[in-house]
């Protein structure tokens, strides 16, 4: 039996991290799960080693119509005509001139903008078969393979890479795989020199899409270099499947061993399950049986836990199961699958349960970018993200449109946030049903997933009977691989045929005038939004500017197939057989620059900007989400220009009443009424407005807004101080600036340049302004609406990171400022060194 490491406990530790910190800020808790993070990636029981690839790769541009500049390849039309003969993977190219960099990393978003609107979707990058010049580049990373790890199966696994991969291994071509989301691996044995340096050249194609919005381009995801016995587990095929019964809970178990080695082997597999705690609260073992040379075996079997602990978003318990693999007296292969104790149910008339208890889905739809690093984001950047959305109260979010990574939907597990996990490709043909197969093996142990959806909106596929098949074929493996869940896809048009006849959960996109007539006539089927609301709104802008391209905060702009927040909420509230929806979007992203186009380049939809920072509609979710008491009044109250002229002064709050003063004089007090927002017009004038909430005839809450003067000072705000200094860990920067009196000024857009030295690097910055061109890469950015954020890495040497934020040079009009932040030694996951 593998021996449990200190590294097995502190990871079943986790989900007491995670719970214990739930009722705490969204920082704390992100701060909690994170002291843990590496340890849990870097987990490897018994003689597998998963070593992380991502450190010391060389990287250039390639060109995707010359071959000149794409290494000669192409060159002839003979490049495929031998396996071995690839020189650029060989030692004969030197790439001492290529850039170093380290993976995840995403070369669309170090581009320029370019005003073509057949970008605009994708956000104006230079992309596509019209940019060769920018749309191929060519990894390239020397490492070495111990002579003693001869007779092992070595492979190379990608979470993700956008896309279009070839990958040589000294000399040889190894494979290809095309979409820019599902995982992929090859099996490198055969082409490796032990005791000997290697060469790996991956070239990434970015000149075709998979998507209509911002895809990032290049190894945007981890790479793991996985070392094993020829008997080993096979990839993704450990499940635990947990059912209550009675007070305790009956776990299938199932794996597949496979034989890569001469020989046949007679082989049993074991399942220790342990608890939070590291502690064995059950085990398993499957007869050995004989496995062919070359072949595999299915085994399984079944253990009671008995009064398991339950996960759900307030509790996210995890257990965790070690299955490993014996012949010959040792073992030869064992791995971690993390697992959480639930029952879903979704309910025609009632709705979605989870243990029993019914739960109103309260979620988002997000895609995967974020301010200043693009697709790329380092692991904490997940566990940041969620807490935002925890925050707000949410508790679901939807992986528009694609497989997520990993570590987004650990994350999920280990906070807490359910998750309709979508695919790609929405096909029976072989490249979709790998896709699906691809993102239900990997992930159906996570009890954060509540739901597969089969794909987005697809216009024939909805109207026609191909529809019906090809959902019919996809629905029918995922149960199959899955038989816990059930599925659904997005579909915003043609209710009632194709797509929305054979699934097992309607999902509505918009159209909130469909849902009444649909459930009469389809009463047998349970629903759920999966795509709601897509409401417009820049942070911190009040007037609806065409000219500016923006749009006011106020939650009442939304194009003509959407819904305010507060329409699509009070419609799914409304409806108990609704489970609940997804509102399109959580975060801001870049592309899709709905309404205005050129020159925004990103998304407005987002009930948070691309940074992170809320916008007002944020805390109307709050109020009716969350389980805080909420008052949150805006707008802010500098409109020099404005005097005299009547402004909207709206409250998101949950508390009995509000009322409002203005320079000191009420006017008026207002009932809260549910699911609904409180206005008032005020005329301008500088000098302060004040709301104060009551609840039970006591003001328990109380906001301000005070017209402050001009910036004077900058301030930095980390999420963390103290990081891991294990080359990878981030810390995210709040950058404001202050007046004389120490007030945030909101309306501050004063150009920000950092000089970050130490034990760390720049990683990225953004603002959140949707018609911003300033680089995300160089390590200046303009306020907007008096906020910008920078993102910091650690580097593998522990000490300090100093930040300094200085404006208009160091003796400019706002006062300069610097920040310290510790990185501390942290055990480092194994890498490929
Ligand atoms: C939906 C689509 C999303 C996004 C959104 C914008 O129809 O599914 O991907 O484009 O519209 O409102």
């Amino acid at each position: 039996m593998p021996i449990l490491t200190r590294r097995d406990l502190v990871l079943s530790g986790l989900a007491l991290s995670a719970s214990s910190a739930i009722s705490a800020s969204a920082w704390a808790q992100t701060n909690a799960l994170l002291s843990t993070v590496s340890e849990a990636a870097a987990f490897s029981p018994g003689p597998r080693e998963k070593l992380l690839f991502d450190f010391g790769w060389k990287f250039q541009l390639g060109n995707g119509c010359d071959p000149g500049h794409d290494l000669d390849f192409g060159k002839g039309q003979g490049d495929f005509a031998k396996t071995g003969e690839f020189d650029f993977a060989t030692a004969k190219l030197d790439d001492s001139k290529w850039r170093s960099l380290n993976l995840p990393h995403d070369w669309a978003v170090e581009l320029p903008f370019v005003w073509d609107n057949e970008q605009q979707s994708h956000g104006y990058k230079p992309l596509g078969r019209r940019y060769p010049e920018t749309s191929v580049g060519w990894y390239r990373r020397t490492f070495e393979i111990a002579a003693a790890d001869q007779g092992k199966r070595i492979s190379i696994e990608f979470d993700g890479a956008f896309r279009s991969a070839l990958i040589f291994v000294n000399g040889c071509f190894i494979g290809r795989n095309d979409n820019g989301y599902a995982p992929f691996s090859f099996d490198l044995s055969d082409f490796l020199h032990y005791g000997e340096k290697n060469y790996l050249v991956v070239r990434m194609d970015a000149s075709f899409g998979d998507g209509w919005f911002y895809e990032g381009a290049g190894i945007y995801r981890h790479v793991w270099l996985v070392k094993q016995d020829k008997l080993h587990l096979g990839q993704w095929e450990s499940y635990v499947r947990a059912k209550m019964e009675g007070d305790a809970a009956v776990l299938s178990l199932g794996t597949v061993v496979q034989n890569a080695g001469d020989n046949q082997e007679y082989a049993r597999v074991r399942w220790q399950i342990l608890d939070r705690e590291g502690k064995q609260v059950a085990s398993a073992e499957a007869a050995a049986q004989q496995v062919n040379s070359d072949g595999s075996a299915t085994y399984t079997a079944t253990a009671r836990l008995a009064h398991p602990e339950r996960w759900s978003p307030e509790t996210p318990i995890l257990y965790s199961a070690i299955v490993s693999v014996e012949a010959a007296g040792k073992v030869r292969d064992a791995e971690r699958v993390s697992f959480g104790v639930r029952s879903l149910r979704f309910d025609k008339d009632k709705g979605f349960f989870l243990n029993d208890v019914p739960v109103k889905i309260k979620g988002t739809c997000n895609h995967q970018d974020h301010a200043g690093i693009g697709a790329a984001l380092p692991d904490r950047m997940q566990y940041f993200r969620v807490s935002v959305l925890k925050e707000m109260g949410s508790n679901g979010m939807r992986t528009s449109h694609n497989m997520p990574t990993p570590e987004l939907v650990e994350a999920c597990d280990r906070m807490g946030m359910m998750m309709l996990c979508e695919t790609r490709q929405m096909s029976s043909n072989p490249e979709g049903m790998a896709q699906l197969e691809a993102m239900i093996k990997r992930y159906r142990n996570s009890p954060a997933i509540i739901l597969w959806s089969m794909g987005n909106e697809e216009g024939y596929l909805n109207k026609d009977v191909v529809g019906e098949r090809v959902i019919a074929e996809m629905q029918q493996r995922s149960h199959e691989l899955d038989p816990t869940r059930v599925c659904t896809a997005a579909v915003n048009n043609n209710f009632g045929t194709g797509v929305s006849k054979v699934l097992d959960v309607m999902g509505f996109n918009y159209n909130l005038k469909v849902p009444d007539d649909y459930h009469k006539a389809h009463p047998n089927q349970p629903s759920i939004g999966t795509e709601t609301a897509s409401a417009i709104s820049t942070r911190g802008e009040y007037f609806t500017d065409k000219l500016r391209n923006v749009m006011s905060a106020y939650d009442t702009n939304q194009p003509g197939w959407g819904e305010t927040g507060e329409e699509w909420w009070k419609f799914y509230m409304a409806r108990e057989w609704l489970a609940g929806g997804f509102a399109w979007t959580g975060f801001d992203y870049r592309g899709e620059p709905t309404p205005y186009g050129w020159p925004s380049v990103s998304s407005q939809f987002g009930i948070i900007d691309t940074c992170g920072y809320p916008k007002d509609t944020y805390f109307y979710y709050k109020a009716w989400w969350g389980k805080e008491p909420v008052l949150h009044l805006f707008p802010h109250w500098n409109f020099a220009g404005k005097e005299g002229i009547e402004i909207p002064v709206w409250v998101h709050s949950n508390l009995d009443s509000v009322e409002l003063f203005v320079n000191g004089t009420s006017v008026g007090s207002q009932k809260v009424e549910p699911l609904t927002h409180l206005q008032w017009k005020v005329k301008y004038a500088p000098g302060v407005i004040e709301a104060r909430g009551t609840k039970d005839g006591k003001v328990v809450l109380t906001e301000k807004r005070e017209t402050t003067g001009a910036a004077r000072s900058i301030k930095l705000t980390a999420d963390r101080t103290t990081l891991h200094a294990d080359g990878e860990d981030v810390a995210v920067l709040r950058v404001e600036a202050l007046d004389a009196d120490g007030r945030h000024v909101p309306i501050a857009d004063d150009l920000i340049e950092f000089k970050i030295t130490g034990a760390g690097g720049f990683l990225g910055v953004g603002n959140g302004d949707p018609n911003c061109h300033e680089s995300d890469k160089e390590p200046k950015r303009s306020l907007f609406n008096g906020l910008a954020q920078v993102i910091i890495q650690s580097t593998k040497k522990p000490g300090e990171i100093i930040i300094e934020a200085k404006a208009g040079g160091w003796n400019g009009k706002l006062t300069a400022t610097r920040l310290t932040i510790t990185t501390e030694k942290a055990e480092l996951r194994l890498s490929v060194g």
